[in-house]
């Protein structure tokens, strides 16, 4: 059985998503696509063998098309989301869910109203294998009880632009989510440092940026986000645990000695660095989606949690004040596996 995938959004990620899944990951193939700029759709179209349409909408409701990748802009996921949870077809949308916590709020609601989950974020560093074997670390066996985690997210330039607080909606948000698995523990408050901005930091804004949150277990989170850092992308995570201490980030790549020097290239893009997560999310979900399993990546409740904190950290930026953070209830559509 192939899963014919209706792809909404013809960008950056939607095009590699759409080759991966025509290409490289079994049991799927790309039948729709629809991206608000036709000349985008009708190359990625040609490219993967589908048929273009004109609206979201006709992406959800076509016949050939089995389950829809939602990789258009930030600010349009919760509406697509929205639009498509009603129809009942599985969902593979891009990190962020939503802008704000209320349109998350809203996806939620919806998701739990239908009764199942349908949907599944891309949040993608949950499959990566550096992030994998990190997580392997916090063990009795391994590094005990993490304590302090420090993350490192160097963008070379601001892909939208750069406004801080989209900083912290669309870049740092990945780091929200990918602690709180890392450590499956939520977030009891934040603050946003700010200090002297880079040369390319519009007038007004700030980047870098650290941002300091404590678990609810009490373990400290720095993030430290630079979104012009111009040098390269660049992601670390160093965890520091009651036995010793981990890091991911430096080991990624190989190591070239040369010209009496020592080094490693960096990418210019996420694409890059993360090419084995983005694939391993989708062959995932396909695989999911083709034997009726339970969705691999995170939920619908990972990416409201996420959206919550952000909110949170949107308030301590604006006040310059430590802000507290506060999850709802879990429902129960989200609870483990037993
Ligand atoms: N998981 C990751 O690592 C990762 C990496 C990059 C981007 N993203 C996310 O993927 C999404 C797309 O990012 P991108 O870098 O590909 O952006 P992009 O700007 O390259 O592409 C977005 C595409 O969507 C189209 N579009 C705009 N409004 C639309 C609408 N309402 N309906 C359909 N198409 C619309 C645009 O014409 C454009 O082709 C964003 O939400 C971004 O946060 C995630």
């Amino acid at each position: 059985m192939t899963i014919r995938v209706g792809v909404i959004g013809a960008g950056n990620i939607g095009t590699a998503h759409a080759l991966n899944l025509a290409r490289v990951v079994s049991g799927s193939a790309v039948s729709v696509v629809h991206d608000a700029d036709i000349g985008r759709a009708t190359g990625l179209a040609t490219e993967v063998g589908a048929r273009v349409v004109g609206s979201a909408a006709e992406v959800f409701a076509a016949d050939d098309v089995d389950a829809v990748l939602i990789a258009s802009p930030d600010g349009a996921h919760a509406e697509q989301l929205l639009h498509g949870l009603g129809l009942g077809k599985p969902i593979l949308c891009e990190k962020p869910l939503a802008v704000t916590e209320a349109d998350a709020r809203a996806v939620l609601d919806a998701e739990v109203a239908s009764g199942r989950r349908l949907v599944q974020l891309g949040f993608m560093r949950r499959f990566d294998p550096g992030y994998l074997q990190l997580k392997a670390e916090l063990t009795d066996d391994g590094i005990g009880d993490p304590l302090l985690v420090h993350h490192i997210h160097r963008n070379t330039r601001a892909p939208y632009g750069l406004v801080t607080e989209q900083l912290l909606t669309n870049m740092v948000v990945h780091e929200f989510d990918v602690n709180r698995w890392l450590l499956e523990d939520e977030y009891a408050s934040v603050m946003v440092l700010t200090g002297k901005p880079g040369p390319h930091t519009p007038a007004g804004q700030h980047d870098p940026v650290l941002v300091v949150l404590q678990s609810v277990g009490g373990v400290l989170v720095e993030i430290e986000a630079f979104a012009q850092a111009q040098y390269g992308y660049e992601v670390v995570c160093r965890v520091t645990g009651s036995q010793g201490q981990a890091v991911m980030g430096d080991g990624s790549f190989v190591t070239r000695s040369k010209a009496f020097s020592r080094g490693v290239d960096l990418p210019e893009l996420w694409l890059g660095r993360f090419a084995e997560a983005y694939r391993l999310q989708l062959q995932g979900w396909v695989d999911a989606l083709r034997t009726d399993g339970p969705l691999p990546g995170a939920s619908v409740w990972d990416g409201y949690a996420a959206a919550v904190v952000v909110g949170c950290a949107i308030g301590a930026y604006r006040t310059g004040q430590r802000v507290d953070v506060g999850l709802p209830a879990r429902p129960a559509l989200y609870d483990p596996a037993p």
